[in-house]
């Protein structure tokens, strides 16, 4: 007899992003909300491979320290992660045991729902009002069998924000066992007084871990980094649990660089603000609905044109070499997600959008 999985992982599907080839040869990824404007040019000058031969540190202390003082943290409450997604399944097979319960949020980052499952807990799904995450339908689902609550503020696909003073709402109604998953993935992209990446809860509240990632405005999604911030009690469990080298020397050096690199990040900041409102006017033009969007991708809806559904659109982008996400995973099936891409790639974007919706509105 064939050996079987342990019974949450029989029926679970692998994570599919929409990375396929495309009929031509040149590809436009909008996809995967990376940066399409690409690194720090000082990583392909500074980065040395060396030493590969040995094992990378299993707590890369020179990353640690320039992590805590450009953001200002405690080092001893930092750890790294094989990108943040790596993190998440680290917190999620930490802390839940079959039965236990965690929480996401109906349009959430879908990496929750996947590690909650494999690590063997129950899902609640929190309704969202308005693409909106919804602190009432959290509470709602708070029992005592709830361990996790896993928000990602900005929200994928959603690109939307819950304010500051929902956020300690959040914190300030939940039991101290619960631990608040707070994923500040596209926190580079949000300037804005009313927005917090969740580093001050951390020193606030002891049931609270912020996950970062150096891939969206750092722009290094292929070399899996990431970085959650926590109290220490917390930091050394899931040290424990993490894979001892599960974080590359390479992606360390690189690291190291693009936290330095501020002027890079301003860069890719600005570029980010003006080309959201570049997408948000030209889409308004062709019609087209849309999420207000604080990170560097927009939830399309394509329902407003009837006459199609959105894999229709994906189909069409991707014959004529742009890949977009749909979200039939969501229930969502008029709606694309489309990364912003560089100014080329948004004007070409826009322009086969045009082209699509003039087909089928004829
Ligand atoms: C909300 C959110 N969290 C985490 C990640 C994954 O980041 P990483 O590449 O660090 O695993 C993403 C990537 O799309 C995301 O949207």
């Amino acid at each position: 007899m064939f050996l079987e999985p342990k019974e949450s992982i029989l029926n679970l599907n692998a994570y599919k992003p929409n990375f396929g080839a495309s009929n031509l040869k040149k590809l436009i990824r909008l996809s995967a909300n990376e940066n399409a404007l690409g690194y720090t040019p000082r990583i392909d000058k500074e980065l040395k491979i060396e030493n590969i031969n040995r094992y990378p540190p299993q707590h890369s202390a020179e990353l640690i320290k320039t992590i805590s003082k450009i953001n200002n943290l405690d080092q001893n409450k930092l750890i790294l992660g094989n990108g943040s997604d790596d993190l998440i399944s680290v917190i999620a097979q930490t802390f839940l045991k079959p039965g236990d319960e965690a929480i996401y949020t109906e349009y959430g980052f879908l990496q929750f729902p996947q590690s909650i499952t494999i690590a063997g807990g129950e899902k609640k799904i929190a309704k969202d009002i308005n693409f909106h995450v919804s602190v009432d339908n959290i509470l709602k689902l708070i029992t005592d069998k709830t361990r996790l609550i896993f928000l990602a503020n900005a929200n994928n696909p959603t690109g939307t924000f819950i304010s500051k003073n929902e956020i300690y709402r959040l914190i300030n109604s939940i039991p101290e066992n619960v631990l608040l998953v707070y994923d500040a993935a596209y926190a580079e992209y949000i300037r804005n007084d009313d927005y917090i990446d969740g580093s001050e809860l951390v020193e606030k509240y002891n049931n609270v871990i912020m996950l970062r990632t150096f891939s969206k405005l750092h722009g290094l999604a292929g070399l899996r980094l990431g970085w959650g911030y926590s109290n220490s009690k917390i930091i050394n469990y899931l040290m424990a649990v993490r894979g001892p080298f599960s974080v590359n020397s390479i992606a360390i050096e690189a690291g190291i660089i693009a936290m330095k690199d501020i002027d890079f990040q301003n860069y890719c900041y600005d570029f980010n603000i003006k080309s959201m409102k570049f997408m948000e006017i030209e889409l308004k033009k062709l019609g087209i609905n849309f999420i207000n969007s604080s990170a560097n991708f927009i939830l399309m809806n394509l329902s407003e044109h009837k006459k199609y559904l959105a894999k229709d659109a994906v189909l069409f982008f991707k014959n004529n070499g742009v890949l977009v996400r749909e979200m039939n995973v969501y229930n969502l099936p008029d709606y694309i997600r489309v990364s912003l891409g560089t100014e080329e790639e948004n004007n070409y974007f826009l322009k086969l959008l045009k082209k699509f919706i003039t087909q089928n509105d004829n």
